[in-house]
């Protein structure tokens, strides 16, 4: 049974209270802090809801609690200039200019099922459309433990000198990505 998923903006509307990821850092930042960002134009959200129509096919599956506003994942994104600390090794200057995708998180009970590697390739397009518009040398992100860390690395993001949570997807290959 196959269970879809459409990616919307951050409405403000959407129960956010339920969502649970595993990680309470992440849980958090959708609950309390998502809407703010977003008015102030800090950081764009996307969820990821079940499909317009497919309701029934998520309660066929054992969703029987999910509804037109439950947030089955989410990712965030913002500009950032990264220093060379934080960047794998290479020939970079000082800084980069660079998207930075602060969160990504699937809901515990849809893990496992493919969303989180569709919800990073909606991000990595997003980076890709960015960067013809507005000079960036790739994606960053912050994962959140060792385990986020390996599932980033699967994609081919880079870990920066000094810590091993802070991941890399330059220019070339996020380009690669979006171009199939
Ligand atoms: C990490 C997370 C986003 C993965 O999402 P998911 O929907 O469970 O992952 P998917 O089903 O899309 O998995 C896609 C692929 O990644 C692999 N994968 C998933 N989690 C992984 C991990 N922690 N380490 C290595 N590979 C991983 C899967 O095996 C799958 O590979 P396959 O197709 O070869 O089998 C999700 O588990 C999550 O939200 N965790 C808690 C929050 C978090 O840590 N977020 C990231 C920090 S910002």
């Amino acid at each position: 049974m196959t269970l879809e998923v459409d990616l919307v903006p951050f409405a403000g509307t959407p129960s956010r209270a339920d969502f649970d990821c595993g990680n309470a850092s992440l849980n958090d930042w959708l609950r309390s802090h998502a809407s703010q960002h977003e008015k102030s134009g800090m950081s764009r959200t996307t969820l990821a809801v079940p499909k317009k129509g497919t309701l029934a096919t998520w309660h066929a599956a054992g969703f029987e609690d999910v509804d037109d506003t439950t947030i089955l994942g989410f990712f965030s994104l913002s500009a950032a200039q990264i220093p060379l600390d934080q960047l794998p090794q290479g020939k970079h200057p000082k800084s980069v200019p660079a998207i930075r995708m602060g969160r990504l998180a699937v809901h515990r009970l849809a893990q496992g099922r493919g969303f989180g590697e569709l919800l990073l390739m909606e991000a990595i397009a997003r980076a890709a459309e960015t960067s013809a518009a507005i000079g960036v040398g790739g994606l960053f992100v912050d994962a959140k433990d060792e385990k986020a860390a390996a599932f980033y690395a699967k994609y081919g993001f880079q870990p920066s000198l000094d810590d091993p949570l802070k991941l890399w997807l330059s220019l070339k290959n996020l380009l690669q990505y979006s171009s199939g």
